[in-house]
């Protein structure tokens, strides 16, 4: 589904992608881990579009997104690409149900339809007796499940999760890492997750360890 070849990035004179090589086939859960600074963040972010290359391509379903002009991308994006961060970025004066249907209004869809599907997901996620709340009210677990929703809401070809349980207790990271698994196993969703928890890397179908900008290690379940 997403095929990555000899991608290399620059920032000034600081190489931060050396050639990278990968894989991402529809279902999988991938995780990516590696020390700060080896390039997780950037990779992720040229994967998911918000970031070009200097050289080398980003195939999705065999088409090249690293030449797409920048108005057919944000659509690219927006239709097949969900994100979920470390911080849940969410729109503080917008209730869940609101930031959750918001890239469903983006992209153009009926209004009902959305706020529909918006309420689903919501339910899905246990928030359903949460949704009409602004994030400052909800808890952090809360907050992240919304971002997961958001994610959701246009039904992405694949999401990317840049540190999601980076801010969360133990007890919400397992709650969160279950909901990937399972929107994986009832879904076939795809994930791609930079991660430092351990426990999440290790459920991942395979775990690609970056060094220096480079891909230096994959370990398959
Ligand atoms: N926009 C930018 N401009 C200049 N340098 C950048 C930029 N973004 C990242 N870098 C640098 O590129 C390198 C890789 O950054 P990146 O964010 O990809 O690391 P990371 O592996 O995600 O680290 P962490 O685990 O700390 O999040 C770092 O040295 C960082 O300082
Ligand atoms: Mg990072």
């Amino acid at each position: 589904m997403l095929q990555v070849v000899n991608v290399h990035k620059k920032y000034g004179s600081l190489e931060v992608l050396k050639g990278i090589d990968l894989l991402i086939n529809a279902g999988e859960v991938v995780s990516i881990v590696g020390a700060s600074g080896a390039g997780k963040s950037t990779l992720l972010h040229i994967l998911g579009t918000l970031d070009s290359t200097d050289t080398g391509e980003v195939l999705f379903d065999g088409k090249n997104i690293s030449r797409m002009n920048a108005t057919d991308l944000a659509r690219f994006r927006n239709k097949h690409i969900g994100f979920i961060f470390q911080f849940h970025n969410l729109l503080p004066e917008f209730t869940a149900l609101e930031n959750a249907s918001l890239p469903g209004y983006l992209a153009g869809r009926p209004e009902r339809e959305v706020r529909e599907q918006a309420a689903n997901l919501l339910g899905m996620l246990n928030l359903a007796h949460r949704m009409h709340h602004k994030p400052s009210e909800l808890s952090g677990g809360e907050q992240q499940r919304t971002a997961v929703a958001r994610a959701l809401i246009n039904s992405p070809r694949i999401i990317f999760a840049d540190e999601p349980s980076g801010n969360l207790d133990s007890h919400n990271a397992q709650e969160l890492h279950e909901i990937f698994f399972r929107l994986r196993s009832e879904f076939n969703q795809t994930f791609v997750i930079v991660t430092h928890n351990e426990q999440l890397a290790t459920m991942a179908d395979r775990t690609l360890v970056m060094k220096d900008g480079l891909i230096v290690q994959e370990a398959v379940k």
